[in-house]
């Protein structure tokens, strides 16, 4: 007999047809929101479930599900996952690293350049025609050459960024991140470790791309925006909750930073008001992996992890040992 699957959201089809071979489908298709209770009633007898970051994971529904023996995130991300609670439960977790380094370093420059050259800005002027006249400091931005990059979280995607800093475009590349890297990595990504402070000091654009967890929770509130320069912009493609976007908006509005660029928001679908209103932030919707090569890439991911796991009784990118 098959076990049971739960796909918690919509999903491609033909990653779906995969998993088909394998498991007996809860599906999702139509993509509904479900309440952490419905959650929990289509999760009764399952083996596993296959998960978007959205939905939560801890003690309580562990407790719930005596039947559920893998979780698998298709995303980096698994602040959803009270990981200790797996454990103790016996549940292995698993999530979607390296398929997406690339494309999501990708973003974080997209969304570093859109900001510090005001694209958004300069499109929503012209859309709403505005546009009557050339005049010589109309949307004038920041330089992204031979500027100073920070990225706060030094890993596979803030590596990504450095590199394409670094190389592409002859930035100064300073991080900080909770353990230095070796001198080798150090020297491919041309990165120099600096304090917080001094990385929040002299960035004139600062990346975020630390996980989230009870230690990064606002690890950029006012008192760190206080220390940036007036003239540097921010960007965050980490989660929600690192920044405080009310502390923000307000900074941004203060002229204590000229612009924000922002795909991830503190309980997002729903952004702060205040931000929605500034002309100086570039928002976009928790898109930074976003291209159909790597979406399929952590959705087949996903899958071979459960499958593996089936299989074998080992997948391949595990969070933890069970
Ligand atoms: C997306 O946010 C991810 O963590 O993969």
């Amino acid at each position: 007999m098959k076990p049971r699957l739960l796909v918690a959201r919509a999903i491609f089809p033909e990653v779906l047809e995969r998993l088909a071979q394998h498991f007996e489908l809860i599906t999702n298709q139509d993509d509904e929101s479900w309440t952490a209770a419905q959650l929990l009633q289509r999760l009764q007898g399952a083996w596993g479930i296959f998960t978007m970051a959205g939905e939560r994971i801890d003690a309580a529904l562990l407790a719930a599900c005596p039947a559920l023996k893998i979780c698998a995130n298709m995303a980096v991300g698994y602040n959803n996952f009270d990981l200790d609670a797996m454990t103790a439960a016996g549940v292995l977790a698993t999530n979607t690293p390296d398929v997406l380094t690339e494309t999501t370093a990708d973003f974080g420059f997209a969304l570093l350049m859109a900001t510090a050259r005001r694209i958004t800005e300069g499109e929503r002027l012209l859309r709403r025609g505005e546009w009557t006249k050339w005049r010589y400091d109309m949307l004038a931005g920041a330089d992204i050459h031979a500027s100073t990059l920070g990225i706060l979280g030094m890993g596979r995607i803030g590596q990504g960024i450095a590199r394409r800093g670094a190389l592409g475009f002859g930035m100064q590349v300073i991080y900080h991140n909770r353990s230095r890297l070796d001198a080798e990595t150090e020297g491919q990504c041309r990165a120099r470790y600096v304090s917080k402070a001094e990385l929040l000091r002299d960035a004139d654009h600062l990346v975020l791309v630390l996980p989230y967890s009870a230690s990064s929770h606002h690890a950029i509130a006012a008192a760190e925006l206080a220390q940036m320069k007036p003239s540097a912009t921010l960007v965050n493609i980490a989660r929600g909750g690192i920044v405080d976007d009310a502390a923000l908006a307000a900074a941004l509005r203060a002229g204590q930073l000229a612009g924000a660029g922002l795909d991830v928001f503190e309980g997002e679908p729903a952004v702060h008001p205040d931000l929605l209103t500034l002309p100086n932030v570039v928002l976009t919707p928790h898109i930074a992996s976003a291209s159909r090569p790597t979406r399929l890439a952590m959705a087949n991911l996903a899958a071979d992890n459960l499958i593996a796991f089936h299989t074998q009784g080992r997948a391949l990118t595990p969070l933890n040992r069970v």
